[in-house]
């Protein structure tokens, strides 16, 4: 456990990294990079982060870089995330430092994660004395649905080299913190076990017999089948999905048909699926196959039923999120750290990394302190606004979870 001393002065340096945070949140904001290269974004980091004494690493499959910082006394290594990426949507907040790039929006608040985690890194290197191990900044790219994690995690992102002495420094922990326009700033939670849900998509075919809209009996008409399928389908889910181990199953978008007088061959639905337990998720999707299938069996028509397999469950490490919340808890005021109920049914990358080391997702609030949190927009949405103030509460949290965790014993 490191001195209440240090963990006291850390809002206060963190504050200190604020208006560099402020000018790079701001950088990376007018010029989103979309997908899993991002390298307009990957040369800000880097130019932020110079002068700070890292073993850098520049990915080859991604613009992923992983930046490692080691310090005074061996330990393990602790992995902080953040992701790089943008929304292919446009801007309409009307902020002076709005995107310049058609299309494309920092509206899930990648950019302030970024501006953070280079904050910490400069913090934490003024604390090399007190720290035992490593620090492994993670700056993913593609978290947006491109699976940016896993490109990073598939190229050895885990596989930190010995200490000089030949000590092992071995990733034990990993953390990221999340923005959020649904708490206020100054504000954090987290909760143990599941906290953001598996994200998979489904499209279903049914495949009948066209005809004349006349002369029904002599076609298969395959929009009442898919009908029946997408009502069949949250049968499914209230009836066979427990209560306390929730699902959701979206039917989006229904495709078929072309004019008042023909019978169309097929239709197509397609939609999400979300489960926060792993085995929920296999009950959905064996839940969709089999009812997709009965009931265009029972009606004599033929289906295909495509699942796209994306993001598994987010699971927090339950002793590591209490840690986290004591921590954020000791640095922000205890009645500023909260433990979220729920889960949240939004979906996250870091899932992969969370599937291979204990640790915990957290949430930071960003709305600010005089705006109803029922006013404000949401993220992803075209008007979503981040009080940067938030940075200076994310700063302090990435380094004080990792001063901690790596504190002499
Ligand atoms: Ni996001």
């Amino acid at each position: 456990m490191t001195s209440n001393q240090s963990l006291d002065t850390l809002v206060a340096e963190a504050q200190d990294q604020l208006s560099a945070a402020v000018a790079l949140r701001r950088r990376l904001h007018q010029r989103p990079e979309i997908g899993i290269h991002n390298p307009i974004t990957t040369d800000a980091l880097l130019e932020s982060l110079e002068g700070v004494d890292l073993a850098i690493t520049r990915h080859q499959q991604t613009s992923g870089v992983s930046a490692l910082f080691t310090g005074s006394k061996p330990g393990p290594t602790i992995l902080l995330r953040a992701d790089t990426d943008a929304l292919p949507m446009p801007e309409d907040t009307g902020l002076d430092f709005a995107s310049t790039v058609t299309n494309t929006m920092h509206a899930c608040g990648h950019d302030t994660h970024v501006a953070m985690l280079v904050g910490a890194a400069k913090l934490l290197a003024n604390h090399r004395d007190e720290i035992a191990g490593r620090v492994l900044f993670m700056f993913q790219p593609g978290e947006e649905g491109y699976g940016g994690a896993e490109y990073m995690l598939d190229e050895g992102l885990l596989d930190v080299p010995a200490l000089a002495d030949g000590t092992p420094s071995p990733v034990t922990a990993a953390f990221a913190l999340h923005t959020t326009s649904a708490l206020p700033t100054g504000f954090v939670s987290t909760r143990g076990g599941s906290i953001m849900a598996s994200s998979d998509e489904l499209k279903i075919t049914v495949t009948g017999k066209g005809g004349h809209a006349s002369d029904p009996s002599k076609t298969i008409d395959p929009i009442p089948i898919a009908c029946e399928i997408v009502q069949a389908l949250q049968l499914m889910v209230t009836r066979r999905i427990d209560v306390f181990d929730p699902a959701v199953v979206t039917v989006a978008r229904i495709i078929a048909g072309t004019t008042t007088n023909v019978i169309p061959e097929t239709a197509t639905i397609e939609g999400t699926m979300r489960a926060v337990s792993e085995a929920t998720r296999k009950k959905v999707h064996d839940g969709v196959r089999r009812v997709a299938e009965g009931i265009a069996s029972a009606h004599d028509a033929q289906v295909e039923v495509e699942l796209r397999i994306n993001y598994p469950v987010t699971k927090n490490d339950t002793n590591f999120a209490d840690f986290a919340l004591d921590t954020a808890g000791g640095l922000l005021g205890a009645d500023h750290a909260f433990r979220l109920p729920n889960p949240v049914m939004g979906a996250e990358d870091f899932s992969y990394v969370l599937q291979r080391l204990p640790g915990a997702m957290m949430f930071l609030g960003a709305t600010p302190l005089d705006v109803a949190l029922d006013k404000a927009a949401p993220n992803h949405s075209n008007r979503v606004y981040f009080d940067e103030d938030c940075m200076r509460s994310g700063i302090a949290v990435h380094a004080g979870v990792a001063l901690r965790h790596l504190a002499p014993g």
